[in-house]
């Protein structure tokens, strides 16, 4: 297939572009940075410079069978200012309006990424039909929920939507949790009783392969593996693995002073996901099960 990806540069879209590669589809990335490092043969994938801020300005020739999108607002990890939220947010809504009107212009489905944010209370399990919880940082995503019904009420592109849990692997900013650990700088937020589903990063790529050649046109999938776990239990087990010893815990009222509460409500929210249902659509399964199989294959 010919898959053209905004985002394949990333830490969740390099690992789809190796696997694209692998099965022998045509890969064109959009970069901002084509000459940059990756991690995968650059010689066996296209580039299109560009930014999605300015998707208008970039010459495609070529005709897509997908536009697949697993970009991201980047922002600096620490303390989010209000201020530095709302503008977040604006850049938030040209990323998501400016990738469906390019998907329109090129006239082929996209898949599109958001992310399983989901409030649950105790036993509750969310799946597809329930409503994104516009909390934390998920609330950058709130656009998402006008312009989203709008398409399918309009029908106006195939859409896929994708809803990964937390991603780990190595790579990306989880690279950095990876090197707190083996230096011995292992936090726990707020005490970390909240559970939050996790998935390895090759478990989602490989749940993107299946719906770039499957195309479930309408589909909304969450991305998780079968075990919901506490933020603590992660975490301690990330320590044990990489030796570290020494575990610190910030108590939620300080967590909230020193991190502000965009980052604070999303640390601290409870989900809980199932993935039966891209299991039954895709036939897919997670090689690693849980966070206890998956963070050993971390290096
Ligand atoms: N990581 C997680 O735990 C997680 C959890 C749930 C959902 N998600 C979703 O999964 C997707 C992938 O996440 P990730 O962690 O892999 O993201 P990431 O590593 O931060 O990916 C960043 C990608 O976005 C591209 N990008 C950012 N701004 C751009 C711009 N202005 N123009 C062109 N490209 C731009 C970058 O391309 P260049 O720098 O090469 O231009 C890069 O390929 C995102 O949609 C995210 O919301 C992630």
């Amino acid at each position: 297939m010919k898959v053209l990806h905004i985002g394949g540069t990333g830490f969740l879209g390099s690992y789809i572009v190796k696997k694209l590669i692998e099965r022998s589809h045509e890969v064109t990335i959009i970069t901002r940075n084509p000459d940059n490092e990756m991690p995968f043969d650059k010689s066996k994938v296209k580039f299109l410079k560009g930014d999605i801020l300015e998707l208008d300005k970039i010459d495609v020739s070529d005709k897509f069978d997908v536009l697949v999108y697993t970009a991201m607002v980047p922002f600096k990890p620490g303390r989010i200012s209000t201020k530095k939220f709302n503008e977040l947010e604006i850049i938030t809504r040209q990323y998501f309006q400016n990738t469906i009107d390019f998907a329109i212009r090129q006239s082929c489905p996209l898949i599109l990424t958001s992310g399983a944010s989901f409030e649950t209370k105790g036993d509750e399990i969310a799946d597809e039909s329930w409503q994104v919880a516009r909390k934390g940082m998920a609330a950058l995503g709130k656009c998402y929920d006008e312009i989203i019904p709008n398409i399918k009420s309009k029908n106006s592109i195939p859409l896929i939507e994708m809803l990964p849990a937390q991603i780990y692997g190595n790579g990306g900013m989880f690279d950095k949790m990876i090197n707190m650990a083996k230096n011995n700088k292992i936090v726990i937020l707020g005490g970390g009783k909240n559970y939050l589903q996790r998935i390895h990063v090759d478990d989602c790529a490989d749940a993107f392969v299946l719906a770039i050649e499957k195309l479930p046109i309408g589909k909304r999938f969450i991305i998780s593996d079968d075990e919901s776990v506490r933020v603590k239990d992660f975490m301690l087990q990330l320590a044990r693995l990489f030796g570290a010893k020494k575990i610190r815990n910030i108590p939620k009222p300080i967590l909230r002073i020193v991190i502000g509460k965009h980052i604070f409500n999303t640390l601290t929210m409870n989900t809980k996901v199932s993935n039966e249902f891209i299991k039954k659509e895709l036939c897919w399964k997670p090689k690693y099960s849980s966070y206890r199989e998956g963070l050993k294959t971390l290096t």
